[in-house]
Parts: C-alpha cells; structure tokens; sequence
C-alpha cells in the first residue's frame, strides 16, 4: 500500500490545523514533521510544543523526522509530546543503535535517514531494528527542492535487501516528491511519499494530495 505523507514545512502555519485537516480529507495516512536545529541543517523549524497541538488536530501518525545534532537529547520530549514515528539520520548518530533502541523505548516505530551523499551500506547493521528507512532525494533543510535522480537506486537497493533477508522496515522517500517525481519513486519500491511543495505550495491540498496518491497508485500497479 502507498502512503502520502504531507510535510507541514510548507504548510501555512497560522492555519495548520485547517491544513493538515484538509491534507487527511485527501487520503493523507501520515502526517511529516521536520525539526530542524540550524546546526546539522542551516535552518530551524519547530519543536515539541507544535507536535503536542498537532496531536489535537489529527489521529495519524505523526511522523518526526529529526534533523538535529544529539537527537537522543530529545527522543524523550518529542515522544511525551504524541510523536508516532521518530527517524534519526546516520550522519548525526555517534551511536545509531542507541539511538533507534532509545526511540523504540519510547514505544515510537523507529526510522533511520540517510542523506543522497549516504550509501545505504552504512545502515546495514541497524536494519533489523528499524520500523523503516527514510531515503533523502534533497539535501536536508529546505522544502521545495528539486528531485535528485541518482537516489532512486538506493529505493531499489534496499527494497532487494529487504526480501532478501527476510526483513519488514518500510521505505519513505522525501524531497522533490511531486507529480513529475512520483511515479520513478514508487516504481523503484518506496511505500511512504513525503511531500511539501507539493501538497502546501499551491492550491488545494486536499486536492493535491488526491491527484499524488492517484498518480503514486497508478505507477504502483505496473510496478515490477
Ligand atoms: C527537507 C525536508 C522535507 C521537505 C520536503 O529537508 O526533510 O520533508 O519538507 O519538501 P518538498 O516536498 O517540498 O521537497
Ligand atoms: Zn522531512
């Protein structure tokens, strides 16, 4: 099954509960949180307060994707506050085990991200401990980005080490998700579609979401 995740980073945050509820009338199943510290990306988002007020809108996952430097420093915070899911990125994590064990101690799903710069090589060890695996098509930061190709085999990569050791993490893709991108990003094998621009950037994101899931659906059936 695919899933659309819209990021709120594009959202108009003066209305984001009318946002996000509109997002879910569209078939939105997750909603896609960037915290950002302005230190392992250069800029700065939000915080647990604004998860905890998320929390009061909405009844789907709320998925944290941690672009923080020492995120074990706030695993506990963002968990208390109604965070479902909390990914962590291999390049912040001194101790990625430790990391993933302390968001799964919170009875979060547990994700791991990699940068386009990072070989899925380097998370080998950790992903029979992961609810899913989170494959950056931009670098980190910023929404609006342009999809970067060379990605897509890394969805391919890990969707063939999946079957063949036997294992069940999901794999997301975020950055550049939009009608033109969605079809290659399905059909490499990712199930979980982060979008920004394209569900908050203009027009309706009820609709958006709609016109993504139906075009995500569509290249999901001729998937090899
Ligand atoms: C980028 C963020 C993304 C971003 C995606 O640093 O992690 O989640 O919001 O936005 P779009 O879909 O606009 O590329
Ligand atoms: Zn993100």
């Amino acid at each position: 099954m695919i899933e659309l995740a819209p990021s709120i980073l594009s959202a108009d945050f003066a209305r984001l509960g009318e946002q996000v509820r509109a997002a879910c009338e569209g078939g939105a199943s997750v909603i896609h949180v960037d915290i950002m510290d302005g230190h392992f990306v250069p800029n700065l988002t939000v915080g647990p307060p604004v998860v905890k007020s998320l929390r009061k809108v909405t009844k789907l996952p709320l998925d944290c994707h941690f672009m923080i430097e020492n995120p074990d420093d706030f695993i506990p915070a963002f968990a208390e506050s109604g965070a479902d899911w909390i990914s962590v990125h291999q390049e912040a994590c001194r101790h990625l085990n430790r990391s993933l064990n302390l968001i799964k101690s919170h009875e979060c799903q547990a994700g791991v991200v990699i940068n386009p710069a990072t070989p899925v090589d380097t998370i080998s060890e950790v992903l029979d401990i992961v609810d899913y695996v989170l494959v950056m098509s931009v670098n980190p930061g910023f929404g609006a980005q342009r999809f970067i190709p060379a990605v897509l085999h890394k969805i391919r990569q890990l969707a063939h080490i999946r079957s063949q050791r036997g294992l069940n993490y999901k794999i997301e893709v975020d950055g550049g998700v939009a009608l033109d991108t969605v079809a290659d990003v399905v059909r490499a094998g990712a199930e979980i579609l982060v979008a920004g621009n394209a569900v908050f950037g203009a027009g309706d994101p009820k609709r958006n979401v709609e016109g993504l899931l139906k075009a995500a659906t569509e290249a999901a059936m001729v998937r090899v």
